[in-house]
């Protein structure tokens, strides 16, 4: 059976009618039902199994387990807006990797991210440790010395305008300056100006056929970041990875990253060596309606 609603343990409260999104339940003479169509309809976001006092119902592919109690303990606003204050991107680390359970936390903040329609926060690569990481840069700094390259000739410009699309053109065009910055840097040091030597690097991608599947990687990237700097982790997102990532086949197999998912955002994370002594309020345009 798809789904199930015990009759048992159902006292007809309601609660799971009110908070369904997509209004599948009814009430019924000794319990409360589902409506028609219900297992095509659902999108699976568990409100139901996460409002109903009784533990009445249940649906296939949503695990008790995938809904733990609420402890009452949250963060206040003034926590919060600590964490979010004391937070800035960190590109210096030390030279140790970042424990297991660390990683393990930060997936679990991930598993927790909303996500358009429900389907889920996308799909996330650890790499742990430089030796992972190392064989990339050389790769991904050639990748964009090939790119400003071909952005050079009249015919290429022309092709890679027209594959990338005006705004990602421009885009890339801006950040040049930044980029022959990098290839001196590298050139210069033999040194990584692209993941800043991190010793772990996490790579967001998500399946393209999810409506919203960019904003979900990003939301689940944030997620990330968040819970990394909760534990005194230092972290930076990486925008300039994933293109790399996105068109090397190589990269892709290695990573086990599958052809029908878009590579969306990176993160690294390390132990920092630098702590800032301020944080930082940006202006915000607001317009009250
Ligand atoms: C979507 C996104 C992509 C970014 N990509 C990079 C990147 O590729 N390399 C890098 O060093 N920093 C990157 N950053 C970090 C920004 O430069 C940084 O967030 C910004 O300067 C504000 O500083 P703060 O994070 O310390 O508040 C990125 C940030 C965001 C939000």
């Amino acid at each position: 059976m798809d789904r199930n609603i015990d009759i048992e343990k159902c006292t007809l409260c309601g609660l799971c009618r009110m908070v369904c999104p997509a209004g599948l339940f009814r009430p019924g003479e000794a319990a409360m039902q589902f409506t028609e169509g219900a297992a095509r309809l659902c999108i699976r976001c568990g409100h139901c199994i996460a409002a109903c006092p009784e533990d009445a119902i249940q649906i296939q592919g949503l695990e008790a387990s995938q809904f733990p109690p609420m402890t009452g303990e949250t963060a206040g606003y003034d926590q919060l807006q600590n964490l979010l204050l004391s937070r800035r991107s960190v590109r210096q680390f030390e030279d140790r990797p970042v424990e297991k359970e660390m990683i393990e936390k930060i997936l679990n903040a991930v598993a927790t991210a909303p996500s358009g329609s429900n389907m889920g926060p996308g799909q996330v690569c650890v790499l742990s440790g430089r030796d992972k990481i190392d064989p990339m840069i050389s790769s991904m700094i050639e990748f964009y010395r090939r790119v400003y390259r071909g952005m050079e000739g009249m015919l290429s410009r022309f092709m890679y305008r027209r594959m990338m699309g005006k705004r990602q053109f421009a885009a890339l065009k801006s950040f040049k300056p930044i980029a022959d910055r990098m290839f001196e840097y590298y050139d210069r040091t033999g040194k990584d100006p692209v993941t800043w030597e991190a010793p772990l690097l996490l790579i967001f991608h998500a399946p393209r056929n999810a409506i919203t599947c960019r904003e979900d990687a990003i939301i689940a990237c944030t997620y990330a970041m968040l819970a990394a700097h909760a534990q005194g982790l230092g972290t930076t997102m990486c925008g300039v990875i994933p293109p790399f990532v996105q068109q090397d086949r190589d990269t892709r197999r290695r990573l086990r990253i599958p052809n029908k998912n878009i590579v969306v955002l990176s993160l690294i994370a390390g132990h920092p060596k630098v702590k800032f002594s301020r944080g930082i309020r940006r202006q915000v345009e607001v317009q009250w309606g």
